[in-house]
């Protein structure tokens, strides 16, 4: 077994990993990781953008590990984890062609550039309304009153999620999303699985309702294609539907999260900002560059395959560095400064190659219109307090208490 060189667990890597990457980067760019926690298999952590880039572009790494080994070389699934597993075993994000193809050309069409652009107008309405509803004069988590609310309102929006139900929705899809983390227990597990059985039985409900009554959303499309022509399965219907909820909220909350925290450590960039002297569109994708809420993306060599002049066996497991990615100061230079001067368009939080972040076009906007708001709303970022979200794939934080 290889040296482990990074320990993605260690505190000192959980509270701030970019000194390590940065020692990664120039002495083991394809460095051993593991941790000690039970069902945490060891993995190779690439840090360098060009390899991460390559290596998320190229099909000799890919999600689907059960076709490669026996059933009886992968680690059981206890029975209370099983209806959690059986549910993202049908999402796109852990599908290889052909599945994967066939499940993403279905939702393409509503998450095309044009399509969103529709609902800028929308998200700016969702948004000032919850900025108005935050109390003026007293301090305020704008991790749990504004980011997250946020972020799943916009996704349930695209579903056509009543928004009476929207509270229901963001306790399921936020105890689903513990669950699926590196870092989880028993417990969170259990509830998660739980969750991820009433969500679905919740969205059966709400798929019959569409079907009565078509409302032209994203949910439509799916039901479209399940009922027309069979080209979606019912399950891979009702897991689609609860994919976009956890992907699309999570990583679009934390960029809130931790840009709003970046913004108030780096006053000059806060500054420009305020003053409408950045064009909100780079000024987003330095945000995605420097603050990478998906830090890791993981794939399984499915066949041996060298990259970065290491060695990897077929069935091990590799984790791209996205974050690292994107402080390489070969590809951008004093990276761990907040600049929104710079050109940041080649950095990776989307991920690359065929499981790029379909959601982007509309995370964008979601971001655009989000940060040209709270930089009108609120000039003065004031952190009371802030506590980090534990989480080994998204790094972000599970509060930041601003003084309105
Ligand atoms: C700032 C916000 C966001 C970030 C940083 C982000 C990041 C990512 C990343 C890195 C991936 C690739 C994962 C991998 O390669 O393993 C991904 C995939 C994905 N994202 Fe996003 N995402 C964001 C917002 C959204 C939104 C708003 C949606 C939908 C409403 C969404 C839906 C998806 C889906 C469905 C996939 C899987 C695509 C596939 O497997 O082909 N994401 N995202």
């Amino acid at each position: 077994m290889p040296v482990t060189l990074f320990h993605p667990l260690a505190a000192e890597n959980r509270a701030d990993p970019y000194p390590t990457y940065a020692r990664l980067r120039e002495t083991a760019p394809v460095a051993w990781s593991s941790a000690p926690v039970p069902g945490f298999w060891g993995f190779w952590f690439v840090s360098r953008h060009a390899d991460v880039s390559a290596g998320l572009k190229d099909n000799r790494f890919g999600r689907e590990i059960a076709r490669l080994l026996p059933p009886e070389a992968l680690p059981p699934v206890p029975a209370h984890e099983r209806p959690l597993m059986a549910m993202i075993s049908h999402w796109m994000l852990f599908k290889d062609p052909p599945d994967h193809g066939r499940l993403r050309r279905l939702a393409a069409p509503v998450f095309a550039p044009r399509a969103v652009a529709g609902q800028r107008p929308a998200i700016e309405r969702l948004a000032a309304r919850m900025v108005d509803q935050l109390p003026a004069g007293t301090v305020v988590d704008m991790v749990g009153e504004f980011a997250y609310p946020l972020a799943i309102d916009v996704v349930s929006d695209l579903l056509g999620v009543p928004e009476g139900d929207r509270p229901l929705i963001r306790d399921w899809v936020r105890a689903i999303t513990a669950a699926l983390d590196v870092i989880r227990t028993e417990e969170s597990i259990r509830i998660g699985a739980e969750r991820a059985v009433e969500l679905s039985a919740y969205f059966a409900d709400l798929v019959e309702m569409h079907r009565r009554q078509p409302r032209g959303d994203l949910l439509d499309l799916l039901i479209e294609a399940r009922d027309q022509d069979g080209r979606l399965s019912e399950e891979e219907l009702l897991s689609a539907c609860i994919l976009f909820l956890f992907a699309g909220h999570e990583a679009s909350a934390q960029l809130v999260a931790n840009g709003l925290l970046a913004l108030s450590e780096a006053p000059e960039a806060h500054a420009r900002l305020r003053a409408g002297q950045v064009e909100m569109p780079l000024a987003v994708a330095e945000l995605l560059r420097f603050t990478s809420p998906q830090q890791i993306a993981f794939r399984y060599a499915l066949e041996d395959a060298e990259l970065g002049g290491t060695m990897i066996r077929k069935g091990q497991t590799v984790g791209f560095g996205l974050g690292a990615a994107n402080r390489d100061p070969r590809v951008f230079p004093d990276p761990d400064r907040l600049d929104f001067g710079r050109e940041a368009a080649r950095q990776l939080a989307f991920g690359a190659g065929i499981h790029s972040c379909i959601g982007a076009p509309l995370a964008r906007i979601e971001a655009e219109a989000t940060f040209a708001l709270l930089a009108r709303r609120l000039p003065r970022l004031d952190v009371a307090a802030l506590e980090r979200q534990d989480g080994v794939i998204v790094r972000g934080l599970a509060r930041l208490d601003l003084r309105l």
